[in-house]
């Protein structure tokens, strides 16, 4: 099975996929974390660059090749691999992070970004979809006080974080059968609790 976690900034994806991982590993998969831009030690190169607060100047359309390029190589030496195994792969952000940021929140072409993104993923699509949701103001602020790390893309303005909300549910709604929508302002463990429900019923489902 191929899951994904998907959000604004701020929404605690990571610390959930972690607390998944662990979990699903605890009750006997095979589960494979990893994340973008990154997860390759060639992915996680193209992340420098990305991340880097010094390339301001960079354009929409560099960035999204740089993700597209990262998301290349994971699938193809990662994911990939791991899901002909017979394991389970979750990742944190995946192309819908692309339709997001760099569709809707900096306008890049939609189609653009879906034929590169089949082209870089080898049409490699999620079976399920978590969208960690938090309101973007809210999820910034929470981002600054937990002093994690501030990069390239946290420094956009909160108009295009608040496009980008907008756009997941856009996604959502052209593909609500892989997507599930959950309320990520609550504590850790309840939102965990939450995720895992809907985690097992979909490997019970047998996907
Ligand atoms: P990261 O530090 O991993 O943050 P987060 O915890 O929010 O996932 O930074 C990833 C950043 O890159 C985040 O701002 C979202 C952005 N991003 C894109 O703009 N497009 C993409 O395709 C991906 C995968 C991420």
């Amino acid at each position: 099975m191929f899951l994904t976690l998907e959000g604004p900034e701020g929404s605690g994806k990571s610390t959930q996929c972690k607390l998944l991982a662990e979990h699903l590993t605890s009750l006997g998969h095979n589960v494979l974390l990893t994340r973008e831009p990154g997860g390759t030690e060639i992915s996680q190169q193209v992340r420098q660059i990305i991340m880097d607060m010094k390339n301001k100047s960079m354009f929409p359309a560099t960035e999204f090749l740089l993700f597209s390029s990262a998301r290349a190589q994971l699938v193809r030496e990662k994911i990939r691999p791991h899901l002909n195994a017979g394991g389970i792969v979750i990742c944190d952000r995946y192309f819908d992070s692309s339709v997001a940021y760099q569709g809707y929140g900096h306008g890049l072409p939609l189609d653009s970004i879906r034929a590169i993104t089949a082209f870089a993923t080898d049409n490699l699509i999620p079976d399920l979809t978590l969208l960690l949701d938090i309101d973007p103001e809210r999820g910034l602020r929470r981002r600054r006080s937990n002093n994690e790390e501030w990069n390239r893309l946290d420094d956009y303005e909160l108009a295009f974080h608040r496009r980008v909300r907008d756009g997941f549910f856009e996604l959502v709604k052209a593909a609500p059968e892989r997507w599930r929508v959950i309320n990520a302002d609550k504590n850790v463990e309840e939102l965990q609790e939450e995720i895992r429900g809907i985690v097992e019923k979909q490997i019970k489902a047998g996907k």
